[in-house]
């Protein structure tokens, strides 16, 4: 059955429980095409993509990505890495320093911007792919957590100093049965504006929150009283979210410690 890319947008849900099947390779192969059609910043594709098949390393990833065991059992593993590494290589290949000094240019290494930029880039081609699935019956879950524990996806994938695991995303067939409903998004009146950023009052901020403040209930909460405090507990100040900001630090400092040293070598 077709289903219209509205539909598709209208129905997808983050889906982290997959039927036990092997994705099919046609299927496998029309949502890599689907990142690769993504649009670029440049035409540059400051991204790559690593497929992980291996178990021991899917288990692996689902600790080192906040204890998530359904990453082990997800058919389908798609890492997202924002990758400046190739073209700076090329640079250096072409002999772009040399170029910069004879007409009086800097030479910069890969700044703060090239890697938002490639973040953009290689999030833009994970979305593609979400999409694709969800036209082939695949649900996807993306995992944040891969930004934690860089030392460690850093050898484990072996990745060079201008790589960073921005994404990670689960694929999987629907299981059989009811689909989940979609979840609730905030009212776009508090998302959208026209011509100007609409900032919120205490008033406006009370109602955007109040449905999802139905859904406090104040046992198990961390000692939470209120929905903001609960949700500061479970996410923003989370250990994990501790660990995630301590872990893009320290890629960062590579990340940017490499490229002070290549503008300075
Ligand atoms: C950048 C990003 C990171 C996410 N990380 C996780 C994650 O680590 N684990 C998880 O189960 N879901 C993760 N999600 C899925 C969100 O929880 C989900 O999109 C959100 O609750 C809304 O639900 P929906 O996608 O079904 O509409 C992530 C989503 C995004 C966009």
């Amino acid at each position: 059955m077709q289903s219209t890319v509205q539909e598709i947008l209208r129905t997808r849900v983050s889906l982290r429980q997959y039927a036990e099947r092997p994705i099919k390779n046609e299927d496998k192969d029309a949502i890599i095409e689907a990142a690769m059609r993504a649009p670029t910043a440049g035409n540059m594709m400051m991204y790559s993509m690593i497929i992980v098949s291996d178990l021991a390393l899917k288990q692996r990833l689902s600790e080192t990505c906040d204890h998530q065991p359904f990453i082990a059992k997800a058919p389908l593993v798609i890492v997202f890495l924002a990758d400046l590494q190739r073209w700076f290589d090329y640079y250096q290949d072409s002999g772009v320093k040399d170029y910069c000094k004879d007409q009086g240019r800097d030479f910069n290494g890969p700044d703060e911007a090239d890697l938002l930029l490639a973040c953009c880039d290689a999030l833009i081609a994970a979305q593609n792919t979400v999409i694709s699935a969800e036209a082939l019956g695949i649900g996807s879950c993306y995992i944040g957590d891969i930004m934690e524990n860089y030392e460690t996806h850093q050898q484990l994938f072996n990745l060079p100093p201008y790589v960073f695991p921005i994404s990670l995303l689960c694929y999987g067939y629907y299981p059989e049965g009811e689909r989940p409903k979609p979840r609730e998004r905030f009212d776009s009146q508090f998302i959208v504006s026209e011509n100007t950023y609409h900032g919120l009052t205490e008033k406006d901020r009370e109602v955007m929150f109040s449905e999802r403040a139905k859904g406090f209930k104040p046992q198990n909460t961390l000692g939470a009283k209120n929905m903001g405090q609960m949700i500061y507990a479970r996410k923003t100040g989370a250990d994990f979210s501790l660990e995630m900001a301590r872990s893009v630090q320290v890629a960062m400092k590579h990340w940017r410690g490499k490229s002070l040293a290549d503008n300075e070598a």
